[in-house]
């Protein structure tokens, strides 16, 4: 039995295996699996994951279950016995929790478990759609420049599309706007003020919102990841031809609606991507693919 709870749970081959099988999907060639049970259990809301994943397993052929918000964890009931339980009813389950327990929560399931996002920590889900994407527009390059704007200290998003970018060996330069606690020697981190002189630079943006229910969680004086920029078609006209801009949404503020019907903004690329891709793991850690 095979989880994903990190990026460290993948390998190279993994990953181009899902890639694969994301395209697949896209072209609507894949397995159906009419047998299966998918739930879908979050402690912390979600639009897109969520609705991808369900989305996704009724596209395959199978069927979905989802822990409902007036559940016995109202009665007292540990997150730990609700997982045992319900994996006893499905075939996979899908978890979103605010907090690092995504392992003790697998370790009690009877059946594979996919993170749906642990904390601010980890969204490999999110990290594959974000590379099928990458790889979508960015293949015909060697080597890309992506710039990271927003939320740098709390966004899973970038802790975990980092460490697949790595994974995956595509020659990357960062550039942060932002600290960031992961910082590498080779990394450029520069201050908001400083966004536009990079601009040129950069092949792929990659934006995110201010965590802040995280924020009050972590609030230790100075507002780590707080981000004043708001990205508008002027920044746009100083962005190479064919650079992109990513946001893994919800957004809420940091990119002026005008962007969107911008060739270069490809936001609502990455939801479709979602369900692709997400149709892609399902396959791949049931093993129902070739
Ligand atoms: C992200 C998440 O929940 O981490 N959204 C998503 O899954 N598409 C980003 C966010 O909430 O800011």
């Amino acid at each position: 039995m095979r989880h994903l709870l990190n990026i460290d749970d993948l390998n190279k081959d993994d990953i181009d295996h899902i890639m694969r099988l994301a395209t697949d999907a896209a072209r609507g060639h894949f397995y159906t699996i009419t047998d299966k049970i998918l739930a879908t259990i979050f402690f912390e809301p979600s639009t897109r994951t969520k609705l991808s994943f369900q989305s996704a397993m009724y596209r395959l052929g199978g069927n979905v279950i989802d822990l409902p918000s007036n559940s016995s964890k109202s009665k007292g009931e540990t997150d730990e016995d609700t997982i045992k339980v319900i994996s006893e009813y499905a075939d996979l389950l899908v978890i979103r929790h605010p907090q690092e327990v995504m392992e003790k929560l697998a370790a009690v399931s009877s059946k594979p478990v996919i993170s749906a996002g642990e904390a601010h920590f980890e969204h490999p889900t999110q990290a594959l759609l974000d590379l099928y994407t990458i790889r979508q527009y960015k293949n015909n390059k060697d080597k890309i420049t992506i710039m990271f704007t927003g939320d740098l200290y709390f966004s899973r998003t970038v802790n975990s599309l980092v460490e697949i970018l790595k994974k995956d060996g595509k020659q990357c330069d960062f550039i942060f706007t932002n600290e960031t606690p992961l910082t590498e020697p080779n990394w450029t981190i520069i201050k908001e003020h400083q966004i536009d002189d990079y601009l040129d630079k950069v092949d792929v943006l990659y934006m995110t919102r201010g965590q802040k229910e995280r924020w009050v969680e972590n609030f230790d004086g100075d507002l780590l990841g707080r981000s004043k920029f708001v990205l508008s078609k002027d920044h746009l006209y100083k962005m190479k031809a064919d650079a992109i801009v990513m946001h893994p949404l919800p957004r809420n503020g940091e990119i002026h609606p005008d962007v969107d019907d911008n060739y270069r903004a490809k936001y609502f690329k990455q939801v479709r991507n979602g369900l692709y891709v997400r149709m892609a793991i399902i396959l791949y850690i049931l093993k129902m693919s070739h």
